[in-house]
């Protein structure tokens, strides 16, 4: 049991996959096997030394055409298409995905392709969108591939819209479960980056992606993070402690909230009679300054 559970975290995906993609195998096997014989013997009039030493040959070449035909029956198509991909660019040599690899996006030699995460009016999402989109391609090969928001109504959407980027909308116990590690495999992505969004990453993600999720927080952490301090709640509480400056940290993520290694940080003073709106107003404009560029030393480091 232990195993299947570490399997199908490996996979990312939730009980009821897990058995489609099993049964898939199953069949896929069976198939391949079925098809091969009637192949062989349309070939061979009898089973003779060529005939078994073409057997696993035409046996591999059957095999991921079966298993990609019965995937369409059992709605495994997309899992497939991704597993298969990684499993053939490994055999020919490709660089495969960073997470399989589990090296940085930046050794990558195509480009590198970032989900964004966000839950709200997306203004840091838009602004590493552009970022990437104005910098010369062929020496930083970064694309913003991806938005993954948790709120239908987010202003991130609209943003990717006019972008004309694709969006992923998710749903909590999923995300939990399987932390749509799949998907975000299937779209390609190897860099995901947290601008302003608020459901903790599971260690599913966490471990599909290691060294490769950063986080903005809008302070100066290790204070003022944690559950519930997050967009307001931060300005709220440092204007009400009379704190004398604040800041932005961005950092590695793990399982916990604000607790990953630290990676920079740029600070700004609060005057006396500053609100929480004026201090918001000065940790987005350090944000828009700081995050994409941060990110993209990231990925050419
Ligand atoms: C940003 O200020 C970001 O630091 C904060 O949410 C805001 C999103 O703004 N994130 C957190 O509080 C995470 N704990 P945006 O949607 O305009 O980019």
């Amino acid at each position: 049991m232990e195993s299947i559970n570490k399997l199908r975290n490996k996979w990312g995906v939730g009980v009821i996959q897990f058995w489609l993609i099993i049964a898939t195998f199953a069949l896929g096997g069976s198939l391949s096997g079925y098809l091969n014989k009637k192949v062989l013997n349309l070939v061979f009039e009898e089973k003779n030394a060529a005939y078994w030493v073409f057997y696993p040959i035409v046996l591999t070449i059957l095999w991921p055409f079966s298993v990609i035909l019965v995937s369409f029956v059992t709605g495994q198509f997309l899992f497939f298409k991704g597993y298969l991909g990684r499993v053939l660019g490994r055999l020919f040599g490709g660089a495969g995905k960073p997470t399989d690899k589990k090296v940085t996006p930046a050794a990558a030699t195509n480009p590198t392709h970032i989900a964004i995460f966000a839950s709200g009016a997306g203004s840091n999402a838009l602004k590493i969108i552009e970022h990437f989109e104005n910098t010369d391609k062929s020496r930083t090969p970064i694309k913003v591939s991806l938005i993954v928001c948790n709120v239908p109504t987010a202003g991130v959407l609209n943003i990717a819209k006019e972008k004309g980027i694709p969006t992923l909308l998710i749903n909590k116990a999923e995300f939990n479960e399987t932390g749509y590690v799949q998907s975000l495999q299937n779209a390609d992505i190897h860099f995901i980056v947290l601008a302003g969004f608020l459901w903790k990453v599971p260690e599913v993600l966490v471990n599909a992606y290691p060294k490769a999720i950063v986080n903005i927080h809008p302070a100066l952490l290790p204070n003022y993070g944690g559950k519930g301090m997050y967009g307001s709640h931060v300005h709220d509480a440092i204007i009400a402690a009379g704190e004398t400056e604040s800041g932005i940290t961005i950092h590695w993520v793990d399982a916990h909230y604000d607790e990953g290694d630290i990676i920079f940080q740029a600070k700004c003073t609060i005057q006396s009679g500053d609100t929480p709106e004026v201090l918001a107003n000065k940790i987005h404009a350090l944000e828009h300054a700081h995050f994409a560029p941060t990110i993209e030393k990231i990925l050419l480091s």
